[in-house]
């Protein structure tokens, strides 16, 4: 602790702020805060109290102002002591387009054909937004965008937030240097982009206002960015790689620009590794290409390639043509965005049975491939951007993430236009691949086939899921011979495993005696199973492996459980109505019952039992009326819904004076609030497993 008696307000204050930011940075970006609130809200009233008494101490970047967590007026405009330039750019994405770069810079040097081939920095082009950070002596006292070049934003409060990013420089030749400006580039990576959006979808789902996704990483990074909440931008992870250099003083130069990225490496700053130094024009080309193919596989995206004249002397020489520099250059890649029309809208089956709306496009040349489909993801989701057959749309297509549409141009949409997307309208409630009914269960955003085994879409997941250790235990059935047994025509359908026989086993492709004898001898072993193996085998929805032992410990027969009813399944431990829904869906379609059938005429069979008689089923909260609220710690809320409704106990929405236990778990709001009003009684979900028949 420092002799707050001895420093003086100037100096206690600096303090506080670079201690308030500190610990804002481990409360926020690092989730680790090493002191309590409490302490935290101190230093602050301290910082306060001096600020208010000497207002001249008052700073631009103070914490107190740029209040974390709080909205603040607007960004402060930064006058940039060196302009922030753009760079030519060069749109041919062929090689030419780094051999038209060499020639004229060979030309502005004057060197002739014999003259050796030049050492080029070659960077990749990073798709953020450019900053300039001020270091003060070592400290961070300034973040920027570039703006205009000539002004920018003032954006401290959020790049601070960056956790890769110093905020002090090491080493004693940065802290000696009166100033330092790094600049570089800020950007979002490709997986925390999906990240974020996939909660900003969440938080729209829930209700929730003002929020939306956002349409690539790029525009994120910018929405951060320029964001006046710095909490908010402390939960939304930004990257942060250095290129070069703003004002320098006091601080020396290093000979090329490899060096500097180098030193600037040394102090702490992030530098990505992909740079490389070459030579001539070749050496240029090489590295685009090289770039190119590795393009895909980068956790970021990037639109080009930077070439840079390696030696700063050299480029002092070249100096800058109508504010451009002459010693750099951007050569591009192709787009990873494109606008095109989207000409239907199809329906996938996924091998799990999930429905997805594909947007059937006009081809298009987007991140280095023709795409003719992009995803819509759901429903929801499609209505959310209104997508509708006609419109013209943007979409993405970057690394190895499967084409989506991004958003639609509205000023495109012509009039007069189809009606906005129903997936259930569109399909007329059946399955595209297998006519089973499609269902959509409450509080999920995907559309499912309720064919399970008997679709043809997933066929390969129930018959892997049917052969699994824990199912059927089928030995040497695998994923690459379902494969070849689906592909091959030989198994459409589960019953049809049992049919196999030597002879055509024999003909498949690669299957050599041994295999085929020993899968046979797999199949005839797994014929001889349990109950409840068969009904988890079975790949219901919904039925794991403890409720397949459970319903078949309940029921000990098949022909009682598929003639049960919705109630005579709730009656089962640990059935709830999802469950039991989901079961009778599974039962009512003749083709699953059939497949049941035939399985069982081709020789599979089980121990049956008399099952449990049904008044010793224990309903110890029949009567009772429960309301959740919050996150429990291991239960969903659908979970903790299905136990409660199967011990027999009622779920409400609203707390009443006829509640009798509200289930509280964190973040629990106002129902707890209203509970703790009309002195119900509050459990966590320890207390109510407690009261369920099976903890
Ligand atoms: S050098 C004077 N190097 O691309 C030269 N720029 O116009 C300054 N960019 O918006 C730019 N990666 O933010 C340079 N490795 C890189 C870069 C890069 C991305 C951005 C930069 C600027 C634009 C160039």
């Amino acid at each position: 602790m420092p002799d707050q008696a001895s420093s003086t307000p100037a100096r206690r204050a600096a303090e506080l702020r670079a201690q308030l930011l500190q610990h804002a940075h481990r409360y926020y970006v690092l989730d680790d805060p090493e002191i309590p609130d409490a302490d935290y809200d101190r230093l602050f009233q301290e910082l306060q109290a001096i600020e208010a008494a000497h207002p001249e101490l008052l700073t631009q970047d103070s914490p107190t102002r740029r209040v974390i967590g709080a909205v603040l007026d607007g960004l402060a405009p930064v006058r940039h002591q060196v302009p922030m330039l753009s760079i030519h750019t060069e749109t041919d994405t062929t090689p030419a387009g780094a051999e038209k770069f060499d020639a004229r810079v060979r030309k502005a040097l004057a060197l002739d054909q014999s003259a050796p081939p030049l050492a080029y920095h070659a960077e990749l082009k990073f798709d953020g937004l450019a900053i300039n950070l001020r270091y003060e002596r070592g400290d961070l006292v300034q973040a920027a965008t570039r703006g205009d070049g000539e002004t920018g934003e003032d954006v401290t409060h959020t790049v601070r937030m960056i956790a890769t990013l110093p905020k002090r420089l090491r080493g004693a030749d940065a802290v000696r240097a009166a100033a330092i400006e790094v600049r570089g580039e800020v950007f979002m990576r490709r997986d925390d982009f999906e990240a974020l959006n996939q909660r900003q979808r969440k938080l729209i789902e829930s209700g929730a206002r003002g929020e939306k996704t956002f349409v690539n990483p790029r525009n994120a990074a910018a929405g951060v960015v320029r964001q006046l909440d710095a909490g908010k931008a402390a939960k939304r992870p930004l990257s942060f790689f250095a290129y070069g250099l703003g004002e320098v003083d006091g601080w020396a130069l290093p000979a090329t620009q490899g060096e500097l990225l180098a030193a600037l490496k040394r102090l702490g700053v992030p530098v990505s590794d992909a740079s490389a130094v070459v030579r001539g024009a070749a050496g240029l080309v090489g590295y685009h290409e090289r770039i190119a193919a590795r393009r895909d596989g980068l956790p970021f995206d990037i639109d080009g390639i930077v070439y840079k004249v390696d030696e700063l002397a050299l480029q002092e020489r070249l100096g800058f043509k109508s504010r451009e520099p002459r010693w750099a250059c951007a050569h591009k890649y192709p787009a990873q965005e494109q606008t095109t029309l989207v000409r239907d809208i199809d329906i996938q089956v996924g091998r799990t049975g999930k429905l997805t709306p594909v947007a059937k496009l006009e081809p298009v040349f987007v991140g280095g491939t023709t795409v003719s489909n992009a995803t819509l993801h759901n429903e929801d989701e499609t209505r959310r951007k209104d997508v509708r057959i006609g419109d013209t749309v943007i979409v993405r297509r970057a690394g190895d993430v499967i084409p989506e549409v991004v958003g639609v141009v509205l000023e495109r949409r012509p009039v007069p236009i189809g009606e906005p997307f129903d997936l259930y309208k569109k399909l007329a409630g059946k399955c595209p691949i297998c006519a089973s009914a499609i269902t959509r269960e409450e509080g999920e955003v995907d559309w499912r086939c309720s064919g399970g085994l008997f679709c043809p879409a997933q066929r390969k997941q129930a018959i892997l899921h049917f052969a699994q250790r824990r199912a059927l235990d089928i030995e040497g059935l695998g994923d690459k011979l379902v494969d070849q047994l689906v592909d091959s025509g030989l198994v459409g359908t589960l019953p049809d495993l049992y049919r196999l026989v030597l002879a055509s086993l024999m003909a498949l492709e690669r299957m050599g005696e041994k295999s085929a004898v020993n899968l046979l001898a797999g199949l005839e072993g797994s014929k001889r199973t349990s109950f409840a193996r068969f009904l988890y085998g079975l790949g219901i929805r919904h039925v794991g492996e403890t409720t397949a032992k459970d319903l078949a410990k309940h029921f000990g027969n098949i022909d009682r459980l598929m003639a049960a009813g919705v109630e005579q399944l709730l009656e089962v431990n640990d059935v709830g109505p999802i469950v039991a829904r989901s079961l009778r869906t599974f039962f009512d379609q003749a083709h699953n019952v059939e497949v049941v059938e035939q399985l069982r005429a081709a020789g599979l069979s089980w121990p049956e039992t008399e099952g449990v008689a049904v008044d010793a089923v224990p309903k110890p909260l029949a009567g009772k009326t429960f309301v959740l609220t919050g996150t429990l710690p291991t239960l969903s809320r659908d979970d903790a819904k299905d136990r409660i409704e199967a011990a027999g106990g009622k779920v409400s929405g609203s707390v009443s004076k006829k509640t009798h236990f509200v289930v509280a778990g964190t973040e629990a709001g106002a129902k707890l609030d209203k509970a703790n009003e009309l002195g119900i009684t509050v459990l966590d979900e320890a207390a109510l497993r407690a009261m369920l028949p099976n903890p």
